[in-house]
């Protein structure tokens, strides 16, 4: 029998049934991007419907780029009425609430239209202009794509916020792009209870831009709202089923979406439709091998860049089907996803290595419970993944048949960038792949010179993909200066902020970020906004966060405090879990005298980190206060015993 993965040492590579159904299984494909990068998206955005073709591809004066200059598209029509001549009836979105006593939700092409219009119509009658920024707030139901479409279908820029996120986090993200409603729920379920939004809402939204709500009513009850608050359902009714898509220059904003870097602020990144349009639309079709027959699951939630390629455009500008899934992965037992792809056929999984290390704790018998045949493709994404969690994902979910496809990007990036492609190969574990075709990447050294081979910061060269950021959210600056600039001089590349071995074939290891980023469970946190969060405190005058390695989250937030009276660290964990959301709670807190700083007063993380992995501390000298590290140290140990 013709395997569909063949192993050869510790590298995988596509068996022929693999080779036979995939849209592409030449490395021919990459040497003739290479050639011409620029001709292989222009050939890409022709499998897309434009209104107005363009008339310059690709344009760049670093720091800044377009793509399909003149070109006009609604991504929405794209992603919903172009199927509609011959798939109006196929199913677009499965809805899983979580309560299992729930029935799901199918809606075809056709009925998301309907509804997507509606929608648009519902905006405009609350004054939502092109240009507009719509703030949305929205758990893990149809309504957040519907929405999301429904933006884009007008020209309104959308940004979505995770739901998860607190108060605070909302409130910060509406001050910065000045959103005027907001779309949200009265709340959802998490393991059978409800999690009532409303609260949250109405004091994120005290003294912002914010002049109406529009609540999506997920519970029975309906709750009482105030004069400028609206239901979706109710308000719906009232305005008409057709909606015109009108097509909008390529380099319009489709979306902001916060994340986290290296300050205290979140930053609003901004994506323009065109060339996003393309890179979603071809990365689905070819990572995941997206057929007619597929349903694709992206399990990531839509508040994460993952969950608005991979769960809403890039399935839907395929014509495919796409599902979401409102709850816990575990709800109510470990083998609910499982059930999820037996029942709806899943062919192509995408989850998160945190996610695999938990179904790997949780033991294999709850995967073997369900017949998982239907699995043709499984994803990664979101942190590097250990050889033992890939062979784990590979061996018990994918039954040896499926390619693993670990997929690097970043909210930044728009849509995935390096990883090996199902038809081609090869699947090793730890290592991401190659390029995508007509993108490419290298490394650049200490000294801000790209080489070939070897370890350091990794860059993406000109052209730059289509998909990627234009800038960031009215601030120009922090743009240039993140991402473009090095040892003070503007480069001709994008810094990505990952750290990343390449060996001369170009396969490419991600070994992790290089600024003070960490990632807990694959979400992304900045150390710099914890410590913002925990110096609100009045008795606290300093402190440090840092991560530390974490079997199943992968990397933890650890925080040291100074403060000048004694503290509960209950204390401390509510103003992070108030700043951010629970995902930035800290692990272990430690109180401290002092903490290790340069002569120039800035604390070195980096001692404190190795401190807390026990590793050897190497030079010391360029501290100001080398007595700090010893009781560090000291209370490190003590806490382990
Ligand atoms: C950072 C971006 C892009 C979707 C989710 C994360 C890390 C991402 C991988 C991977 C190793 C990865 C990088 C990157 N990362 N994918 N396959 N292997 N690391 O988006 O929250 O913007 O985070 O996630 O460090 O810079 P994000």
């Amino acid at each position: 029998m013709q395997k569909k993965v063949i192993k050869k040492g510790r590298i995988y590579w596509p068996g022929k049934e693999i080779k036979k159904n995939a849209w592409v299984n030449s490395d021919k494909i990459y040497s003739k991007a290479d050639k011409n990068p620029i001709k292989f998206w222009e050939d890409c955005a022709k499998e897309l419907e434009w209104k107005i073709k363009w008339k310059k591809s690709y344009k760049e004066k670093i720091p800044f780029f377009k793509w399909f200059i003149g070109g006009k598209i609604n991504i929405c029509y794209n992603a919903i009425d172009r199927h509609l001549k011959n798939k109006s009836d196929k199913t677009a979105l499965i809805w899983i609430p979580e309560p299992v006593n729930e029935k799901p939700i199918k809606i075809t092409y056709k009925e998301l239209h309907k509804q997507v219009c509606k929608t648009a119509n519902l905006l405009k009658k609350f004054k939502v202009k092109k240009g507009d920024v719509v703030s949305i707030y929205l758990p893990m139901i149809p309504e957040v794509v519907i929405f999301m479409l429904a933006c884009a279908r007008i020209g309104a820029i959308h940004s979505v916020v995770f739901s998860a996120f607190s108060s605070d986090a909302l409130k910060t993200r509406i001050k910065d792009n000045k959103a005027k409603l907001l779309i949200t729920a009265d709340g959802y379920y998490r393991k059978d209870k409800q999690e009532d939004l409303k609260k949250k809402i109405r004091e994120a939204i005290k003294k912002t831009s914010i002049k109406n709500t529009i609540f999506v009513k997920r519970f029975d009850k309906r709750a009482k709202l105030n004069k400028k608050e609206f239901w979706y359902d109710e308000e719906l009714k009232q305005v008409k089923e057709e909606c015109l898509a009108k097509a909008f220059d390529s380099e319009t904003p489709l979306f902001l979406l916060y994340t986290s870097g290296t300050t205290g602020k979140p930053k609003g990144i901004v994506h323009e439709t065109g060339g996003y349009a393309v890179q979603a639309y071809k990365s689905t079709q070819l990572n995941f091998n997206i057929h007619d027959d597929d349903v694709m699951w992206c399990t990531a939630d839509v508040g994460w860049v993952t969950g608005h390629t991979y769960m809403c455009y890039g399935p839907l500008l395929n014509g495919s089907t796409s599902i979401i899934y409102e709850g816990m992965i575990n709800f109510p037992n470990p083998g609910r996803c499982w059930k999820i792809v037996q029942e709806h056929k899943v062919s192509v999984f995408y989850t998160a290595p945190t996610a695999i290390r938990m179904f790997k704790l949780w033991g294999e018998k709850w995967p073997e419970k369900y017949n998982l045949k239907s699995l043709k493709i499984l994803g990664t994404v979101g942190e590097p993944i250990d050889y033992s969690t890939w062979e784990w994902y590979f061996k018990h979910i994918g039954h040896k048949k499926c390619p693993v496809i670990d997929t690097w990007w970043q909210t930044e990036t728009g849509a995935t960038l390096i990883n090996s492609l199902p038809g081609i190969g090869p699947f090793i574990p730890s290592v991401s792949g190659k390029s995508f075709p007509g993108t490419k990447h290298t490394i650049m050294n200490e000294q801000g010179k790209l080489i070939k081979k070897g370890e350091g910061y990794l860059v993406q060269l000109s052209p730059f993909a289509p998909g990627m950021l234009r800038t960031i959210w009215k601030n120009k600056k922090a743009y240039k200066e993140k991402y473009w600039i090095f040892n003070n001089k503007l480069k001709q590349f994008y810094i990505t902020g990952d750290a990343a071995e390449i060996d001369k074939k170009g396969y490419i290891r991600i070994l992790g970020r290089t600024d003070d980023v960490m990632k807990v469970a694959g979400h992304r946190i900045s150390t710099a906004e914890m410590e913002d969060a925990i110096i609100n405190h009045k008795s606290i005058s300093e402190a440090a966060v840092v991560s530390k390695p974490d079997k199943i989250k992968g990397e933890v937030p650890i925080a040291f405090v100074k403060s000048n009276q004694k503290i509960n660290e209950n204390e401390i964990i509510k103003l992070v879990v108030d700043k951010i959301g629970p995902i930035a709670r800290p692990s272990e807190i430690y109180f401290v005298n002092d903490l290790p700083k340069t002569r120039s007063g800035k604390i070195m993380r980096r001692v404190l980190k190795t401190l807390l992995k026990n590793e050897e501390l190497g030079e010391l000298s360029t501290l100001v206060n080398p007595e700090s590290v010893e009781e560090i140290k000291n209370a490190i140990n003590s806490k382990k015993i």
